[in-house]
């Protein structure tokens, strides 16, 4: 069985339960400004039921309190039955379920979809990325004054806070810099060129797994913001079209 034709599969099976439950969830906070609805809790079992059908022996970690499966399998699937649920609750139509795949600790498959646009991005290591089945790629944009960034920055966060200082700095440099509430959906603006970089310190697992493969896929470079490194197992990612607008926000964020 094909694990990306399983990814976009799953991905679409929780976009569809996210649109059955527009309508009549309710949503609680889990931690301050940390929301969660039905609609989380049923997208992710939903997804885990499927896959799990198909590779029984495989290890899970999904956001809403999902980790199934022996240490000892070395395939894991990453998932984020809801990413942007802030933007769920209020009914603005930017958010995403979004499914990676991990071989012994590297990304191999990714599959993020948006149910608002019917958009399914999809990749696997090796076989470029695409959107909606079309090939997509990063933009040129290599400088940093006419570039369109986004930003992720923690809830409840203070002025002094040094990614509220970061953001700043990049928002004196910078020509556009934006936040929208769906790490997974910035990630594939950056694949398919409608963003050119996107960075963030607070980011989980289930946040990048999907998206990071998707982003190097389509010619996009993903790093840590102080090292050169990316590790999926840290909060911090700046993803851009690899240019040099990558190390121009270094020399800004760092
Ligand atoms: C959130 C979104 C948001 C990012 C937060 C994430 P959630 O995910 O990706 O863009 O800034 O750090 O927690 O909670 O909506 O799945
Ligand atoms: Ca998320
Ligand atoms: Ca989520």
């Amino acid at each position: 069985m094909d694990f990306l034709e399983t990814a976009c599969e799953a991905a679409r099976i929780g976009g569809r339960i996210l649109d059955e439950w527009a309508h009549k969830f309710t949503a609680r906070e889990k931690n301050p400004s940390d929301l969660v609805t039905e609609a989380d809790v049923a997208s992710q079992k939903a997804i885990f039921e499927f896959i799990e059908a198909r590779f029984p022996d495989h290890r899970f970690l999904g956001e809403e309190g999902l980790t199934h499966g022996d240490e000892s399998c070395p395939y894991r699937w990453v998932i984020d039955p809801l990413d942007g649920t802030s933007n769920y609750v209020h009914r603005f139509p930017y958010y995403a379920v979004s499914i990676g795949l991990e071989l012994e600790d590297e990304l191999i498959v990714g599959a993020i979809y948006d149910p608002n646009r019917d958009e399914l991005f999809a990749a696997a290591k090796g076989q470029g990325a695409t959107l909606n089945g079309e090939p997509i790629t990063v933009s040129e944009r290599g400088e940093l004054g006419q570039a369109l960034c986004m930003a992720s920055l923690p809830v409840r966060t203070t002025r002094e806070h040094p990614a509220v200082q970061r953001f700043l700095r990049v928002l004196e440099a910078g020509q556009h810099v934006q936040r929208t509430g769906s790490a997974a959906l910035n990630l594939c603006g950056v694949a398919c060129g409608r963003i050119d970089a996107f960075w963030s310190q607070s980011l989980k697992p289930w946040d990048m797994a999907a998206g990071v493969v998707i982003v190097r896929e389509a010619g996009g470079l993903v790093t840590q913001i102080e090292d050169g490194t990316f590790d999926l197992e840290e909060p911090n990612l700046l993803a851009s079209n690899g240019t040099d607008l990558h190390g121009q926000l270094v020399n800004v964020l760092d």
